[in-house]
């Protein structure tokens, strides 16, 4: 379970963090990178199958065709993102993990960007110690973004078209808002805001009395795709809300095409209240 005071402080930083391709060259201070460290080994039951590690120079991740691209330009240190293949819901894992080491490095100023195709796979993976069943899943950059973005860089979020995001009404079924336990909107909206490999916001959300079930939209909603990975960040979300705001609850996995349940506790959830 995420602990409270890492809920109340990320569920801050969800409006906060948008991705940052553009970076000013300092390095992050060591001692910053101490308040970050904790969360790569793992803050939850459900980051089983999932590690990051921190490289402290970013040396070629960000470099190459592909990684062009991409255009991260100015850093230094790198969170890498593992999956151990041997657990199936690794993807979702790395989502969940990743996104909270990336609110954690948003509330201590730094500049992120989830990065799962635009950058040097082979080169980060030989520069982590990788066990038997692992591979390098993700990166993000970490750093202090620069006050204005070239050209180029706009162009590449205005591609991205980061600041989009579904309607809520596009991403729910089942119950009525008006049947919802007070919280469930606003940890839905949380997860509404999260980020998404291409912004394609793959995931779909059904409530009923006393669960929210987790599901991929669309094709490739299978085990070890990136569509899961995405849904594992939307899980990060709107656990995050849902325990600042007292919806208490928790996760359960499921096998595709669902991604999770969200099983809501009896005691002060407000469930008494949303039945009937
Ligand atoms: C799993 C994942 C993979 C991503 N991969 C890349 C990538 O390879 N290159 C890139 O420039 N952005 C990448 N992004 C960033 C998305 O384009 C961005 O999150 C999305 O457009 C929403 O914008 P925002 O993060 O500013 O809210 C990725 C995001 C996620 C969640």
């Amino acid at each position: 379970m995420i602990a409270e005071y890492d809920a109340r402080l990320w569920y801050d930083q969800i409006p906060l963090r948008r991705s940052v391709r553009a970076y000013d060259s300092r390095k992050v201070p060591d001692d910053t990178l101490d308040r970050l460290r904790p969360f790569l080994s793992g803050f939850s039951g459900l980051c089983r199958g999932a590690r990051g590690v921190l490289l402290d120079d970013a040396g070629d991740v960000f470099t190459g065709i592909i990684a062009s691209l991409g255009r991260i330009t100015g850093v230094s240190t790198v969170a890498v993102f593992i999956g151990d293949t041997s657990v199936p819901e690794h993807m979702e894992s790395v989502g969940y993990l990743g996104e909270g080491v990336i609110l954690q490095a948003t509330s201590l100023g730094l500049g992120t960007c989830w990065v799962a195709g635009t950058f040097n796979r082979n080169c980060t993976a030989s520069r982590v110690k990788l066990g038997k069943n692992e591979k390098v899943v993700a990166v993000t950059p970490l750093g202090f973004p620069v006050e204005k973005e070239d050209a180029g860089h706009r162009l590449v979020r205005s591609l991205a078209n980061s600041k989009k995001r579904k309607p809520l009404e596009a991403i729910f079924g089942g119950l009525p808002p008006e049947k919802w336990p007070p919280g469930c909107r606003e940890a839905l909206e949380a997860a509404r805001l999260a980020p998404s490999a291409l912004n394609r916001q793959p995931w779909f959300f059904e409530v009923t009395h006393g669960e929210i079930t987790l599901s991929v939209q669309g094709a490739g909603s299978g085990y070890g795709s990136l569509k899961r990975l995405d849904c594992g960040i939307a899980m990060l979300h709107f656990e995050v809300a849902a325990k600042a705001l007292g919806l208490e609850g928790h996760w359960e996995l499921l096998k595709p095409p669902h991604v999770a349940r969200f099983i809501l506790h009896e005691s002060g959830s407000g469930i008494s209240q949303a039945r009937g």
